[in-house]
């Protein structure tokens, strides 16, 4: 079996290398002056990153030549794809107009509007640079209205990348009745533990435990209505109902984090499950190709942002680039055509996406499953039940080998992926490139079928 993996691991590999070898020379030149050769984790991966030069609706073409369909969509943020007419013309105009003029422009209140008219929860809302940022806020924000600083988190589950949330990133491996924080690497100051309390994603229990335990303390709740990063697991309406109860029941806010997931339905998973939080933080789609993050909520909540330098009652909340032009004005096209029947046609595709890779596993015999919901589609080489991001990292771990040769080998296909096996689906992509990538995904399952070992107890 070894000798086995060695050899399908080098074909993959060198024909990889050798239809990429502009891409190789670059990573080269890059890593002189760039540690790693990048300067973003999730885009890197061996032998060497590919190089784009250029995409074209839900085409990418690398330094070499080849096309790629694009199913990363920069990471779930391109619903339209690359340069959608609408939007590089908006952009091509404010281009000559100025990019960031430090005055606020009426698109800012134009994509406020769009946003507040379709998201159940928004009352209000502010724009910024990132989703980090966005939950940074957002969290900020229920800390200022409710004067507690504590807040509870999900085990496993991804809310960008500031201090406060890089804490079980990983999922607690030795999982008891409650999850284990722990800071997600070096760099990050122990003292974020001292705020953070954790529960199991889709576990009541272990969120009431730690509601109980905290009373009048923690400042909200923060979690998606998709565990996005960590296996795209899909909650029960239920679950997500009674942690609407439990935060009323304990007095306290609840945060949908919908930077990947508002793209999935016309006023975000929010308005799909019926369930209303008090803050959202937004990213992503939001800004149409250009770095954006933004927070809404409630008006009592919201009104603290109308800042008063001398009414201690009020949030100062500023940023070089909030709200800057360029992005304000993508934001406002892409959302403009990103309507309900857009919403309905993405959601389509990836549902044949996933139904089609269900069909491939089991038509191959293989154990394995796709999750996800409407436009996101996650790739498991599992079919035991993924209820959190134990379940996933428990799939995923004696097949750390065998995802990366699954990345590569769609890569050798033309099939662009992101390299934790995720696919997200664009209005400009059609039926025949989701049959295309159902064809390739299967021969490179029928590649990879000795190497892919079945978590315990999926035998
Ligand atoms: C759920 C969620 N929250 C927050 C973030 C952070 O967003 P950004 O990468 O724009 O900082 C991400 C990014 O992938 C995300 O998926």
């Amino acid at each position: 079996m070894a000798a086995n993996t060695d050899n399908v691991k080098k074909d993959i590999e060198s024909r990889y290398i050798e239809r990429t070898s502009k891409s190789q020379k670059y990573y080269t030149e890059a890593r002189k002056y760039l540690p790693g050769g990048e300067t973003r984790e999730s885009t890197f991966f061996k032998p060497h990153p590919l190089y784009m030069e250029r995409g074209k609706g839900s085409k990418l073409y690398d330094y070499d030549g080849n096309e790629y369909i694009d199913f990363v969509g920069n990471y779930t943020t391109l619903i339209h794809g690359h340069c959608d007419p609408d939007v590089t013309r908006a952009v091509a105009t404010q281009l000559e107009l100025g990019t960031v003029l430090a005055a606020p422009d009426p698109s800012q209140t134009e994509l406020g509007k769009l946003i507040v008219d379709r998201l159940p929860s928004a009352d209000l809302v502010r724009f910024t640079n990132s989703g980090t940022e966005a939950t940074h806020w957002a969290i900020r924000a229920a800390r200022a209205f409710t004067k507690r600083d504590m807040f509870l988190k999900m085990d496993g589950g991804y809310n960008g990348s500031h201090d406060a949330v890089e804490i079980n990133i990983i999922p607690d491996l030795n999982p008891q009745e409650l999850p284990e924080p722990k800071i997600a690497g070096l760099g990050i100051p122990q003292s974020v533990l001292n705020d953070i309390a954790l529960s199991y994603y889709g576990d009541l229990d272990s969120a009431e435990a730690q509601l109980k335990k905290h009373r009048g303390k923690i400042a909200a709740v923060i979690l998606e209505p998709m565990l996005g990063s960590l296996g795209m697991i899909i909650p029960t309406k239920e679950y997500l109902q009674e942690m609407r109860e439990l935060t009323k029941k304990y007095d306290t806010l609840l945060i949908f984090d919908e930077v990947m997931t508002f793209r999935l339905g016309a006023g975000g998973l929010q308005e799909h499950f019926g369930v209303t939080p008090d803050i959202t933080a937004l990213g992503k789609v939001i800004g149409g190709g250009f770095p954006v993050g933004g927070f809404a909520g409630r008006q009592d909540i919201m009104d603290m942002f109308e800042y008063d330098p001398v009414d201690p009652e009020s949030v100062n909340h500023s940023g070089t680039f909030n709200g800057n032009n360029m992005t304000m004005v993508a934001g406002v096209a892409t959302l403009k055509k990103f309507d309900k029947k857009a919403v309905k046609y993405t959601n389509g595709l990836g549902n044949k996406l996933r139904v089609g890779i269900d069909e491939t596993f089991k038509s191959l015999r293989m154990k394995g499953q796709a999750t996800g919901f409407g436009s996101l589609v996650q790739i498991h080489f599992t079919d035991n039940e993924l209820k959190n991001a134990y379940d996933y990292v428990m799939g995923i771990l004696p097949n750390m080998e065998v995802q990366k040769l699954f990345h590569l080998e769609l890569l050798n296909r033309g099939i662009f992926t992101a390299k934790r096996g995720f696919f997200a689906t664009c209005t400009p992509m059609t039926e025949s490139e989701i049959d295309t990538c159902l064809e390739e995904v299967k021969e490179t399952l029928e590649v990879l079928k000795p190497l892919v070992n079945y978590p315990e107890g999926n035998r």
